[in-house]
């Protein structure tokens, strides 16, 4: 059976995965999953209030059932949450059934990007520039291995990244 492939949006928080992955459904005409969206609706808590009262490692398991679900769909855009790659099942049922495109961002960017909202319990530190530019480190290979493209989201508009992604996806899906 021939199935039309997923596009993928993987990185780190404040990278622009969620407003692209939008615009890229939009254009594509595809239905758009955001994995965050799904763990919290199914959970009936938001994202900080499931890492309060399960803890990360619950909510890693969580985050395994949406991609699970996410990966029997075809013809669907996808954004997950940026951890979600760190686990290597995901990260390859993810490329199995789409296309896996990395927008990346520097720190001082995401930090830009996150700071005005206070829904991402990994960077509530003393210091989150700091924090960020340690989980990227730790994270980069991760990210790399997961990704078949990325995109650098750097002072870009959702718009003109998510003209740069639909042309790689439909490049790749040919
Ligand atoms: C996380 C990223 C968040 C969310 C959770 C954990 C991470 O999603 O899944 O707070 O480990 O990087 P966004 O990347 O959409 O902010």
């Amino acid at each position: 059976m021939s199935r039309i492939p997923n596009l993928i949006l993987i990185g780190f928080m404040g990278t622009g995965k969620s407003s692209v992955g939008r615009k890229c459904a939009a254009v594509l005409g595809f239905p758009y999953h955001d994995t965050d969206l799904w763990i919290a609706r199914r959970a009936r808590m938001s994202i900080p209030q499931i890492f309060e009262t399960e803890g990360e490692r619950l909510f890693r398991a969580r985050e395994r059932e949406a991609i699970l679900q996410v990966s029997r769909r075809s013809a669907i855009v996808v954004s997950t949450g940026g951890g979600a790659v760190l686990d290597p099942e995901n990260a390859a049922r993810l490329r199995e059934t789409g296309v896996v495109v990395l927008l990346t961002a520097t720190a001082e960017s995401i930090l830009e990007r996150t700071s005005h909202t206070g829904h991402r319990p990994l960077l509530k530190a003393e210091d989150p520039h700091a924090r960020i530019v340690q989980l990227l480190r730790e994270r980069e290979a991760a990210y790399c291995d997961a990704a078949h493209a990325s995109v650098d989201t750097t002072g870009r508009t959702a718009d003109d990244v998510a003209v740069e992604v639909i042309a790689i996806y439909r490049q790749a899906a040919e």
